[in-house]
């Protein structure tokens, strides 16, 4: 039997034990197979700081991440998701990484583009490497998938978003930490920290590096909120790269002066299930007012 089947099956078997314990036992199993991960939770945060150019004020980013689409995660579930987004009517897209589960493997990448494709904002689209999109010799794969679907691709990279000639907020996104070489310096080579800065990361734990640059807002994904939560104990599982700031918002650096936000993201992997871990989208509502 293939060795990533039997861990699988492993942690499957271990997972339902730990339900039985808790007295959840086969309800607790189908709830987090069959109800959990088809739930969404859109999550509302204004993101605030005094260097949000006025004329940014109440502009929409919608962030989604995580969709690993191949693993128990279908377009028909991923073109419901675009239609979710639009309608929330976004001014800017991020998206956070792990599109596909096994980038080389997934088949449907000609119907995927359109869905991708669809997702309209006027201020532009933004997207940067997970794990799993370099996963595989998936990088290029990915790279084109994104980029035909009319999102910019932010590989140690920065770009500005300008309402005129005076007001204009940078976007800044590395390359993943576990798979990927990320480059923080270099990304933020044509960044002013007289600028409003927000950095774009898959993995969540850089933000202790970040934090001693000049980005006011890191937003990630990676961790899935732990996936699955037990009560009382925590995430039974968290990947590498995720294992401080698993979920929602938090102050990092020794003045705290980098807000950091952590989508669980869409799908899931390894193991079809969520526990205590809704699927999420994030609304952010730019505020320029004190941090
Ligand atoms: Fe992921």
């Amino acid at each position: 039997m293939p060795k990533k089947q039997t861990r699988r099956m492993f942690l499957k078997r271990i997972f339902s034990s730990l339900l039985t314990l808790l007295g959840l036992g086969s309800g607790g199993y189908i709830y987090a197979n069959r109800i959990e991960p088809f739930l969404l939770e859109i999550v509302h945060m204004d993101m605030k700081h005094p260097l949000i150019p006025q004329s940014f004020a109440g502009k929409k980013i919608v962030q989604f991440s995580d969709t690993h689409l191949g693993f128990h995660y279908s377009l028909q579930q991923f073109k419901k998701l675009a239609k979710t987004i639009n309608n929330l009517g976004p001014d800017i897209i991020f998206f956070t990484g792990d599109l596909m589960d096994e980038p080389n493997k997934y088949s449907e990448i000609n119907q995927l583009v359109p869905i991708l494709q669809s997702l309209y904002a006027p201020l532009g689209k933004f997207c940067i490497y997970g794990n799993h999109d370099h996963g595989g010799y998936g990088s290029e794969i990915y790279r084109n998938v994104m980029e035909t679907a009319g999102f910019q691709l932010l590989l140690n990279h920065s770009t500005s978003i300008s309402l005129n000639n005076f007001s204009r907020i940078n976007i800044i996104g590395i390359d993943d930490r576990m798979l990927g070489k990320p480059d923080i310096p270099l990304a933020l080579k044509t960044v002013t920290p007289d600028q409003f800065n927000i950095l774009l990361s898959h993995a969540p734990d850089v933000a202790s590096d970040v934090s001693q640059y000049p980005v006011h807002w890191q937003l990630s994904g990676h961790s899935h909120g732990g996936q699955v939560k037990i009560p009382f104990i925590g995430p039974l599982v968290i990947p590498p790269f995720a294992k401080v700031y698993y979920e929602g918002f938090y102050r990092v650096g020794d003045d705290e002066s980098l807000s950091l936000y952590v989508n669980r993201g869409i799908g899931t992997t390894r193991l079809p299930f969520r526990f205590l871990s809704k699927p999420e989208i994030t609304v952010f509502t730019l505020k320029p007012e004190g941090n």
